[in-house]
């Protein structure tokens, strides 16, 4: 099939090579020319495993091109994938449409012909319904134009194998055009004769399960932050509570990691937005919950340099304080609401003198951050430290080996806030070691 993908950011450029991968013919369409000239040169403006080869391959296949020109996308295809962000609105109430609102509001007066844009951002629900009026309305085809909306669930890190081979897929058809299922059948054809489910379903319902998803992610991880916070209080170990929990299937052990918490681009904002939106529902009461999700998360963030203190004397001004680690999760270079970089900014707050390195979010945290330190290595970075405290784990920082760490230090001091590292190795090595939620 020919597909057009709008927006080449996280969600789109992944969504553009795997369309490719299925063997589709893919237009990605962006309105920033400078992404649009590294695109078509193979090149991605962020890190994300295996993506790079799988958009060199398919721009060299000629399976995938890229233009920044809406008449093209119209004219070379009748489904249109929009892959744009919704970010959390400047005033933090809700979610910002302003790009989705823009894709409909430029595309659908080229559509000539009968044609399918298929939504695939996280919006509030009822986000559908009205741009698929809006398309209606603007497009020369009129109600010939359709829109389906297609969730997407794939996490930083793993997109492209979760984009190949999602856990389900969920199509939001309009009542008025359900032959708009068998397109979506025909481009999912691949994992669909793979076995993977689909729910299909009405706007509101599909536009509902992608914000449901993330709402249960984060409520996850912050039940688990809570019961470190009561660990903390009775001496009890959350790791072994959470692994003791996972046992059971109700529970599942996934997103029971406790630790400083959830950041990114996706699960702060989302919970955010989908409060905001129950509030216009009348149904605010229903996600109450969610603020107290937030508040612990953001609790997290906070008892790192309390327990910095505690480990240093009680004060943190002009101590050399290492930190590991600014992506917001390992396999990724995105610092949107890092906690780590949180941190960071907390500790310098303090006093401290922050030293941070990351394997692959350097330059983007220096950008966002030009304030704190930055070192090209974990051992540079601790080079002359009193406290090293350990934020995002990356599978670098567990091979390091605590002696030598230990070498370079003033005072072997560590802070593990994700929880991953072998405590036990450190302490024979001759650190102080605190966790978060462990005694
Ligand atoms: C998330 C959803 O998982 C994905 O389905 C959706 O499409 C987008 O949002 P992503 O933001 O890429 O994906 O990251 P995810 O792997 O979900 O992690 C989110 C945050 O939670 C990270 O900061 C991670 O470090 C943290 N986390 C995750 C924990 O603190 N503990 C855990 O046990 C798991």
């Amino acid at each position: 099939m020919r597909l057009t993908v709008i927006g080449t950011g996280y969600l789109g450029a992944t969504h553009a090579a795997c369309m490719a991968e299925l063997g589709h013919e893919v237009l990605g369409v962006d309105v920033e020319p400078d992404r649009i000239a590294a695109l078509r040169s193979g090149r991605l403006p962020f890190y994300e495993p295996g993506l790079d080869e799988l958009v060199a391959k398919h721009v060299a296949s000629g399976r995938l091109r890229f233009s920044t020109s809406y008449q093209e996308a119209a004219d070379f295809a009748d489904v249109h994938f929009s892959c744009v962000g919704t970010p959390q609105r400047a005033d933090g109430n809700g979610a910002d449409l302003r790009y989705v609102d823009a894709v409909v509001e430029t595309l659908a007066p080229f559509l000539t012909r009968p044609a399918l844009i298929v939504g695939k951002s996280t919006v509030p629900v009822g986000t559908a319904a009205r741009l698929a009026a809006r398309i209606a309305e603007l497009a020369p085809a009129g109600a010939a134009a359709r829109l389906a909306w297609n969730p997407e669930f794939l996490r930083e890190g793993y997109a492209v194998a979760d984009t190949l081979h999602p856990d389900r897929l969920v199509f939001g058809i309009d009542p008025a055009a359900p032959e708009t299922e068998a397109v979506l059948r025909e481009v999912y054809a691949t994992p669909l004769a793979e076995g993977v489910p689909a729910v299909v379903t009405d706007f509101p319902t599909a536009e509902l399960v992608k914000t449901a998803a993330n709402a249960f992610l984060a409520t996850k991880i912050s039940f688990i932050n809570a019961m470190a916070e009561v660990c903390e209080a009775s001496d009890a170990d959350v790791t072994q509570l959470s692994r003791a929990l996972s046992y059971d299937e109700r529970i599942g052990g996934r997103f029971l990691g406790a630790g400083v918490g959830f950041g990114g681009g996706c699960l702060p904002k989302d919970i955010r937005a989908f409060r905001a939106r129950a509030e216009e529902l009348g149904v605010g009461p229903a996600l109450a919950f969610l603020g107290e999700v937030d508040a612990i998360n953001l609790r997290r963030r906070e008892r790192v340099p309390a327990l910095a203190e505690e480990l240093c004397g009680g004060d943190l001004t002009g101590r050399r304080v290492a930190v590991w680690g600014a992506a917001f999760k390992p396999e990724s270079d995105d610092i949107r609401d890092s906690p780590a970089l949180d941190v960071a900014s907390r500790l310098r707050r303090r006093g401290a003198l922050v030293s941070v390195y990351d394997p692959k979010a350097m330059d983007n945290a220096r950008k966002l951050h030009p304030e704190l330190d930055y070192a090209t290595g974990a051992l540079e970075a601790a080079q002359d430290a009193e406290l090293v405290v350990h934020l995002t784990e990356w599978a670098e920082f567990r091979a390091l080996d605590p002696r030598a760490v230990a070498g370079v230090v003033q005072t072997p001091r560590l802070i593990d806030g994700r929880n991953v590292l072998d405590v036990a190795a450190w302490r024979a090595a001759g650190w102080s070691v605190r966790s978060l939620g462990r005694p």
